[in-house]
């Protein structure tokens, strides 16, 4: 049976790094508070005009490059971001036009920290209905230029980083790639993490009175993030794995959304794994939103942390609130 699998993955974030220091130095905060409560300490933040599509397009080079494959091979290109350069169109063309890609499809999905797993999931159905052979998926944010850099968005300041990851997608032969995958969203809880601005409700998109409020800066309930996260990562990895015929025991690794080191941590403890079975690496790069997926998978393959054969279980939790879990063998 067709299925399909990543055959290629790569990262890229910003040379530029900021470390709680150097928030410090901003905002009413200290790297005390930041390390015990998120396990950050540091982030890259883009310098100048670089924007999303920017670090996905490197990314997806060297994603590319890991798989072996030239641009002429893509024949669909999934992006997902919630900062995309422009309203629109999204940054998917914008990748089509850089790698001098054939007029393939450009698709952009929005799922926030869950967007990286949304895409993937496009991907495997259209690489399994035997649509597309190449697809390249890339996670690519810019939060930094949406932060409000003093005491009052200090909240949501000291969590986020730039970066982006993109995987190559292709076909195999079961019992290899991906297995399951699993999409979920409660929208009761959307303006819980949210940015509501620029807004088509909104005649001219955004008032000066918006504006003045920050309106167009993301903001979050940190708690009911923090609560629901806890609930619904376990809760997606059971269900891709129970889809996937597999169980706990039997998996390498879980790369986990870098939401914060707290919550993998729990995490890791509410699914009754060992702390080592659950990859992290906020502490460099802060959360990346939709690129930390790749970002996380690159680093813990370049590290060993799995092989070929092995079981890994992607799973993510953001805005929305979205979920979403795949299983896959590697
Ligand atoms: N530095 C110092 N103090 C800070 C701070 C910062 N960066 N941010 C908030 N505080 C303060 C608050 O103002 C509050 O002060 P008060 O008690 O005087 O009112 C105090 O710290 C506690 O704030 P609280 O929001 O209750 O802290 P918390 O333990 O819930 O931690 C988060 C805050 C944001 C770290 C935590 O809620 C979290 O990680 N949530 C999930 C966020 C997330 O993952 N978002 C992305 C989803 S994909």
């Amino acid at each position: 049976m067709l299925h399909s699998r990543i055959s290629g993955i790569g990262f890229h974030v910003p040379d530029r790094v900021v470390t709680n220091h150097d928030l410090e130095a901003l905002m009413d905060t200290s790297d005390a508070w930041i390390v015990e409560r998120t396990g950050i300490r540091q982030r890259h933040f883009v310098a100048g005009d670089v924007g999303s599509s920017d670090l996905g397009i490197e990314a997806a080079r060297r994603a590319l490059a890991d798989a072996g494959r030239a641009a002429r091979d893509v024949d669909f290109v999934i992006f997902a971001t919630t900062t995309p350069d422009w309203m629109f169109p999204g940054n998917g063309v914008l990748v089509q036009q850089a790698l001098g890609l054939d007029t393939v499809g450009a698709l952009d999905v929005r799922n926030a920290c869950s967007g990286f797993v949304y895409a993937l999931s496009v991907a495997d159905a259209f690489v399994r209905m035997g649509r597309y052979r190449c697809v390249l998926v890339i996670g690519a944010e810019v939060q930094s230029t949406g932060l409000d850099l003093s005491t009052d968005g200090r909240d949501m300041a000291v969590l986020f980083g730039d970066g982006a990851g993109a995987a190559v997608v292709e076909p195999t032969e079961a019992p290899r790639g991906i297995l399951s995958w699993a999409l979920h969203s409660e929208g009761a809880l959307a303006r819980e993490l949210w940015c509501e601005a620029p807004s088509s409700r909104v005649p001219g998109r955004i008032t000066t009175e918006m504006l003045e409020q920050r309106r167009q800066l993301p903001r979050m309930n940190g708690r009911q993030v923090f609560k629901n996260a806890t609930t619904r990562f376990p809760e997606v990895i059971h269900e891709v794995l129970a889809a996937a015929g597999h169980t706990l025991e039997e998996v390498a690794l879980i790369v986990p959304h870098q939401a914060n080191q707290r919550i993998g941590d729990a995490v890791a403890q509410r699914l009754g794994v060992p702390p080592e079975k659950v990859f992290q690496n906020i502490e460099r790069y802060g959360n990346t939103t939709a690129a930390s997926i790749p970002i996380a998978l690159t680093e813990a393959r370049d590290q060993g942390r799995f092989r070929d054969g092995d079981l890994v279980v992607l799973a993510a939790f953001g805005a929305g609130f979205a979920w979403a879990g795949c299983a896959m063998r590697w």
